[in-house]
């Protein structure tokens, strides 16, 4: 009896569940024409980050005076043939994915003002960011190297909400046809606490609340209409030349046998990404209709750091290209990259990192086909585009 009077009803809400899922894939491509974007699935990138991902706002910061490293030659001279803000010889990870996806630039937020900035997309990532804000670095006696964290960005992207669309609606119909880059984001929250002195031991207690963080950005977006977010995770900190360089002659403790990084550092590296992969678990479990993809940006650089000649890398992964052409890993805080009496290798295609912190466009398009290659979301065509093999 109860077999009988029941079946019709699940059968009926599975078929409405299929017409809604129809409708919102269909409606995710719609505003495909309209825009004339790639033949994605999405029309446009709102990305979230630090120097990573920064293609022009920490250039524009107030409080940097127009400055850092990533304004000066010969940053940019690959690719761009100028400095753009960018930290890198050329291209970011975001350039690559968007290029792959056919999709038009972001505008860097603090370049844009009106809705016509913006509606291709915006990148909020700001060099030296925070994925937390100032108030839990000063309780440790700490100072961020610069006025934004992850909350700065996410009030920025609902200023441009508010000017894209004026009603909630139309707000989300935007986010649902645009993809989400939250991160990487957390490294500069590790790297303050390194340079100030503190064990990693205390380091590692901050990963909780740096991957709260992280995770409440994602929720967030989610909540205002977002389909697909992707979540780059941490890097291998221990083989970054600026903290190689940093430990050299003690106080690192033990190194990697096969890749020659510093162990402890990326123990925490791995804590974090630890954390971040069980935080996305329970996001999917919240959110079940929405992609949301883990980008493994250790892995991808570990691989090249072990077997550079595999990637088309020169033999020497831990040692920059840009610098004062000293010491193991060319790396010399007094003497950053794009300061006078530097100098960069002949060529930066061979090199992993570009200026002991950041990575070369080498790097960042081996890091981006390794995202293009972890989920199916992506088109077919797209991995080629950029030159992935
Ligand atoms: C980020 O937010 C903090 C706290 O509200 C504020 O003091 C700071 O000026 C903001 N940064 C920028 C660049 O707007
Ligand atoms: C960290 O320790 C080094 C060496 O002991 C010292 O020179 C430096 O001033 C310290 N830095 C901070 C921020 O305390």
């Amino acid at each position: 009896m109860m077999r009988l009077t029941m079946a019709p009803f699940p059968r009926l809400l599975v078929a409405a569940a299929a017409a809604m899922i129809v409708g919102i894939l269909a409606s995710g491509v719609a505003g495909l024409g309209e825009d004339g974007g790639g033949t994605t699935g999405y029309v446009r990138v709102f990305s979230f980050g630090d120097s990573l991902t920064d293609t022009g706002n920490a250039l524009r910061l107030p409080s940097t005076g127009g400055g850092g490293p990533a304004s000066r030659p010969p940053y940019g001279e690959t690719f761009f043939r100028r400095p753009t803000g960018r930290a890198s010889d050329g291209r970011l990870v975001v350039d690559f994915i968007v290029e792959a996806l056919q999709l038009r630039q972001p505008a860097p937020y603090l370049a844009g003002k009106t809705a016509a900035d913006f509606r291709h997309g915006v990148n909020f990532a700001v060099g030296g960011s925070t994925a937390l804000g100032p108030e839990f670095f000063e309780r440790r006696g700490l100072k961020p190297f610069v006025p934004v964290s992850l909350t700065n960005q996410t009030i920025w992207f609902e200023e441009v909400g508010q000017l894209l669309a004026s009603s909630v609606y139309g707000r989300r119909k935007i986010m649902a046809s645009s993809l989400f880059l939250v991160g990487e984001i957390g490294v500069n929250d590790y790297f303050i606490a390194l340079f100030g002195n503190r064990t990693v031991g205390e380091i590692k207690t901050f990963v909780p609340h740096v991957v709260g963080a992280i995770r409440s950005v994602v929720n967030e977006m989610i909540g205002a209409g977002a389909r697909t977010v992707v979540v780059p995770g941490m890097i291998p900190l221990g083989c970054e030349p600026q903290l190689l360089a940093l430990y050299q002659g003690g106080g690192g403790g033990e190194y990697e046998p096969e890749s020659g990084c510093i162990s402890q550092l990326n123990d925490l590296a791995e804590l974090h990404n630890y954390a971040l992969n069980r935080a996305l678990v329970e996001v999917r479990r919240e959110h079940p209709l929405a992609a949301v993809i883990y980008a493994d940006l250790y892995r991808a650089v570990t691989n090249i750091v072990v077997s550079p000649g595999k990637y088309g890398f020169k033999d020497r992964p831990l040692s920059a290209c840009c610098g004062d052409s000293g010491g193991a890993y060319n790396f010399n805080m007094a003497a950053f990259c794009g300061t006078p009496g530097t100098t960069e290798c002949a060529d930066p295609s061979q090199y992993v990192s570009w200026d002991g912190v950041h990575f070369t466009e080498a790097a960042n398009r081996h890091i981006a086909c390794s995202v293009l290659s972890t989920s199916a979301t992506w088109p077919s065509a797209a991995a080629s585009r950029i030159g992935c093999v």
